[in-house]
């Protein structure tokens, strides 16, 4: 069994460093009790990293960046790499959400950074998932695309370290929390799509060790039913993330 993960995408909140220790010590306190079920983590804006890894030194709850570059050092004005984010104690890194992939992000950038994370030992949380579905199912060809060139490149040793999180754009919300969440029954498919997809290109003992998250609208009601599906070990949260009390609580539902 591997243990259920949920991960805080903060995005672009909160704006001052303050607000980023009251809330990663808000989650830290609140999610406590759940450590030792469940692997929590928070990803906070680059410039409250080192803060926040202060902050939560003596609790269980992780550290995770929203992003990194896939170059060591050198004249890339901007970019921060893996090794700076290890070096001040991030575990883990999302790649490739669909804000960034927004910006013009490709799935052969995706795949850079994503090597570049498990070379530093950084654990990648490489973001897939369509813009839109439709009626003829095209949209699990989009999703097969986008993974495997996703991971081009990355060994099977690799593939096991890392998370993936599906997240269906038309599901994530303005964080607001008033998105259209995706059903348990698309979310069920789409899982064993992607299991499917990952034993084709390694093998089924591979594909079984990766963590496959959900994301897209989680909150505490839809999450007791998005949970227990199979191949769904946890979530990736935005919104809801930045409520203590909600994040706490689609935590807690992972407490299986
Ligand atoms: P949301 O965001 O939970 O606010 O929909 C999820 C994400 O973008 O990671």
């Amino acid at each position: 069994m591997k243990k259920p993960l949920v991960v805080g995408n903060w995005k672009l909140n909160p704006v001052a460093i303050t607000d980023a220790q009251t809330l990663a010590r808000a989650v830290a306190t609140k999610t406590k009790r759940y450590a030792p079920a469940v692997d929590v983590v928070v990803a906070p804006p680059f410039p409250f990293l080192s803060e926040v890894a202060r902050t939560l030194k003596k609790h269980a709850v992780q550290l995770g960046a929203q992003d990194v570059f896939f170059e060591e050092s050198g004249p890339h004005t901007g970019e921060v790499s893996a090794g700076m984010l290890q070096d001040i104690g991030v575990q883990y890194v999302i790649v490739g959400h669909s804000e960034r992939r927004a910006r013009g992000e490709t799935d052969e950038v995706v795949a850079q950074k994503t090597i570049a994370a498990l070379r530093r030992r950084l654990t990648p949380i490489v973001c897939i998932g369509e813009h839109a579905r439709d009626a003829r199912g095209d949209f699990y060809t989009v999703v097969a695309k986008q993974l495997a060139a996703s991971l081009q490149g990355v060994s099977s040793a690799q593939v096991a370290k890392l998370v993936i999180a599906y997240e269906p754009v038309w599901a994530i919300s303005a964080g607001d929390g008033k998105g259209k969440t995706a059903t348990p029954e698309d979310v069920e498919e789409m899982a064993l799509f992607i299991f499917k997809e990952l034993a084709k290109h390694y093998n089924r003992t591979t594909a079984r060790r990766v963590r496959l998250l959900y994301g897209g609208s989680v909150n505490p009601q839809n999450a007791p039913a998005l949970g227990t599906i199979e191949n769904i070990g946890g979530f990736l949260v935005g919104g809801a993330s930045l409520r203590p009390d909600d994040f706490a609580a689609i935590v807690k539902n992972m407490c299986i």
